[in-house]
């Protein structure tokens, strides 16, 4: 199968043209604590094709936004919408999420793929099987057998993004994917990234790579302090960024 991706829905119960999740919003977002918001956007939406980066500084929030959307984190005001309706346990599948460092399974490899397959509804054998060719598709084949806790950062990384795709999900959040990885297992995430984008998985990443960004990105969430200072274009938000504070981003100054 070409493309790193899995031909077939795992889920029957789709609407016409497959799409639950999207377009996916938030309105009035807020998540406070001890006083400060953490996050306060009146309105966000992504929709389409493609991916979407997600820039800023440290403790800007884009980690919290991320959960906040796939429905991890409950916001105290506004609400997240996945199509029509709030975030629902009987969606998740079509959404997966890889944190900054995996979460892997004490188990194979191979187990770690199976295990999210079977738990999808396919019986053991085949998600077994299925499993297999996830993990060749992602070269990761001959550490199939391997416990995936004793695999490097970057193999891990990669399993754990193999075990997100496997579902062929609609959407899929990336939280600084590639953030300690050399750069030979940075293409290979980026490849992977690029194949799952090719396959119509919406995309959304954090990164604090201006050049990852500019390489993968259709647009730009650019955060600073909770707030969403700026959802742009790709190539004007790199060209000529609106605000002040994505300007000294950009320019690597620090940013208060
Ligand atoms: N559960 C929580 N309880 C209290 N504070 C939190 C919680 N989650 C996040 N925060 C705070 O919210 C702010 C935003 O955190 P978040 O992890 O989203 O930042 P970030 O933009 O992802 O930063 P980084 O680039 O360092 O990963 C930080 O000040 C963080 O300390
Ligand atoms: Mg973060």
């Amino acid at each position: 199968m070409p493309d790193g991706t899995c031909a077939r829905p795992l889920q029957a119960d789709l609407p016409a043209g497959g799409r639950a999740i999207l377009p996916l919003s938030g309105r009035g977002l807020k998540v406070m604590h001890d006083g400060r918001a953490l996050l306060d956007l009146e309105e966000i939406q992504l929709s389409g094709q493609g991916l979407t980066a997600v820039m800023g500084p440290n403790g800007a929030g884009k980690s919290l936004l991320l959960r906040v959307l796939a429905g991890l984190v409950t916001p105290g005001r506004g609400a997240v919408l996945w199509g029509e309706v709030p975030p629902r346990r009987d969606l998740r599948n079509r959404l997966g999420f890889v944190f900054q460092n995996p979460v892997l399974l004490r188990r194979s490899a191979l187990a770690n793929v199976a295990y999210v397959l079977s738990h999808a509804g396919l019986s053991r054998k085949q998600a077994r099987s299925e499993a297999r060719s996830v993990l060749v598709r992602a070269r990761l084949g001959h550490l199939a057998d391997r416990p995936a806790r004793l695999l490097s950062g970057g193999e891990q990384q990669r399993l754990a993004l193999a075990r997100a795709l496997a579902l062929t999900p609609e959407v899929l959040f990336l939280d600084e994917p590639t953030a300690s990885l050399d750069p030979a297992s940075t293409l290979a995430i980026e490849e992977m990234i690029g194949a799952a984008r090719r396959g119509g998985t919406r995309l959304v990443l954090v990164s604090h790579d201006a050049g990852q960004a500019r390489r993968l990105a259709d647009e730009i969430l650019f955060l600073h302090r909770g707030r969403l200072i700026e959802h742009s274009r790709a190539e004007a938000f790199f060209e000529a960024p609106a605000s002040r504070e994505a300007r000294a981003y950009l320019a690597g100054e620090i940013l208060l």
